[in-house]
């Protein structure tokens, strides 16, 4: 199975949106990865609703939308009525962790769970069988363009080791610093899903580029 490959437009050229979408869609990429900042629970902001329902109106490949918001129950059916159709909230952000996910799924959302780089990832594990994703943070998150924590293969492992121990086929997605340098060693470690972000975009041929990461396992 070739690399799933989730491009996060967050430092795409947004005076061109409408061809960065129309440019994925073409492309070999999985997903659409949004990511949602609040200024709270990461320093950065980003974008909300209306712009999330006119990328939903462009793109034919599914939104994967990466919460870094505190207190996301407060939005779920907003993120929903927006057009998500993956939804990763934080455990650090979530107080009932396992009812936002029953939410979730009866909003006909896809779950996901991220943790931070300083969360350990066996706190996953009662979760595991229930959600779709986990998502592998390998920056810290906030902003596009960090370097990749190389501590995120040994976690990927570990998580790889309780999927895989729970009988689960919930599928690991890592986030953060990814490129062609060292997506095939991600791969080997365990990981499904790849977001990428500035590797991506700062391509000279951002399909191309798509294309080459699928397959460079
Ligand atoms: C960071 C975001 C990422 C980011 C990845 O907080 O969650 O999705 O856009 O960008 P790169 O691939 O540049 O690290
Ligand atoms: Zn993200």
């Amino acid at each position: 199975m070739s690399n799933m490959i989730a491009p996060s437009i967050l430092n795409a050229d947004f005076l061109h949106l409408a061809d960065v979408l129309e440019m994925l869609n073409e492309s070999e990429a999985e997903l659409i990865h949004l990511d949602i900042m609040d200024g709270r629970f990461v320093p950065n902001l980003t974008f909300g609703f209306p712009i999330i329902k006119q990328i939903k109106s462009a793109a034919r490949l599914p939104l994967d939308v990466h919460l870094m918001i505190v207190e996301p129950d407060k939005y779920l059916k907003e993120f929903r009525d927006a057009g998500a159709d993956i939804l990763t909230v934080h455990y650090e952000a979530c107080e009932n962790l396992h009812k936002t996910i029953e939410q979730i799924k009866e909003l006909g959302m896809k779950p996901s769970v991220s943790v931070k780089p300083q969360t350990e990832v066996s706190v996953l594990e009662p979760y595991l069988k229930s959600l779709d994703m986990v998502l592998i943070m390998s920056v810290n998150p906030g902003y596009g363009g960090q370097k990749f924590m190389e501590d995120s293969y040994e976690r990927i492992r570990e998580l790889k080791k309780m999927i895989n121990a729970a009988g689960s086929d919930t599928l690991i997605q890592v986030d953060g610093g990814v490129s062609l340098d060292n997506i095939k060693q991600l791969s080997e470690a365990g990981v499904d899903v790849f977001v990428v972000g500035s590797a991506i975009f700062r391509a000279d041929d951002p399909k191309e580029m798509i294309r080459m990461l699928k397959g460079s396992q």
